[in-house]
């Protein structure tokens, strides 16, 4: 699988260009779950002119369906433009806007109720990595993020391991940390769920991948894929990242 998280990038115009780029080379999607994240006033947009082998998401979305919440975007907004996943618990999300494990468990119930995938991001401050607190702290995230999340619905949610120090800076988790992480998280999703559940729930690593590094993280046994930010900006280099997991 993977996912381009264009944040807070691109005009109406770069976006189509974008996919109209994009979507003759892509390979079919049952053998590489290709998804565009994409700031919510395209998203209509980008629906309407998806290839077959391409699926949109967006970046957030509030919890509730309908009310007094001056610049949110409801689930039932989001399932009637017709994209099928949600990025939920971005660490920009949690950071910046002071989003919490509870509010991000309430946007994953609510999410998956109407019928939206959400990727859920869990990860890591350089603080923590230091102290050598990494995994209990991903295990905390999982915990509170995934509360109430049933057995039936636990395969419609994506675990992106993201960790905070590697976003947007270059820094790449080494393959063989970032595959300790994932495999950490497939290990307590069979805690929280299931032996079957935790084989085949999509683990995603995120931080500064890019196509010369995307191969070595793609190969790893427990990271099935990418969520990409910088590097998903460029048509080819996008092209090249779904590339690499074939
Ligand atoms: P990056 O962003 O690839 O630019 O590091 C990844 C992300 O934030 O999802």
């Amino acid at each position: 699988m993977m996912v381009a998280n264009w944040k807070m990038n691109k005009t109406r115009d770069e976006a189509l260009a974008f996919i109209y780029a994009i979507n003759e080379s892509l390979p079919s999607c049952d053998d590489v779950n290709t998804v565009i994240c994409a700031p919510s006033i395209l998203l209509r947009d980008l629906v309407k002119r998806q290839g077959d082998n391409l699926k949109i998401g967006a970046q957030n979305m509030y919890f509730e369906e309908f009310g007094a919440f001056t610049g949110e975007i409801s689930p039932v907004m989001l399932q009637t433009t017709g994209v099928e996943y949600v990025i939920v618990g971005h660490s920009e999300r949690r950071n910046l806007f002071g989003e919490t494990d509870d509010m991000i468990n309430r946007k994953v119930l609510s999410a998956l109720k109407h019928n939206l995938k959400p990727i859920l991001c869990v990860g890591e401050s350089l603080d923590q990595r230091e102290l050598g607190i990494t995994s209990s702290v991903i295990r905390k995230q999982l915990e509170a993020n995934l509360k109430d999340v049933s057995k039936d619905d636990i395969l419609n949610v994506v675990i992106a391991y993201e960790p905070i120090w590697a976003i947007g800076t270059g820094k790449t988790a080494s393959a063989s940390d970032a595959e300790t992480e994932c495999k950490n998280i497939r290990e307590a999703i069979k805690e929280l769920y299931n032996a079957a559940i935790a084989d085949e729930i999509k683990i995603l690593y995120g931080g500064s991948m890019k196509p010369s590094n995307a191969k070595e993280l793609v190969s790893m046994p427990n990271i099935d894929g990418g969520l990409v930010g910088g590097a998903s900006l460029q048509p080819d280099s996008f092209l090249e990242l779904v590339k690499a997991c074939l």
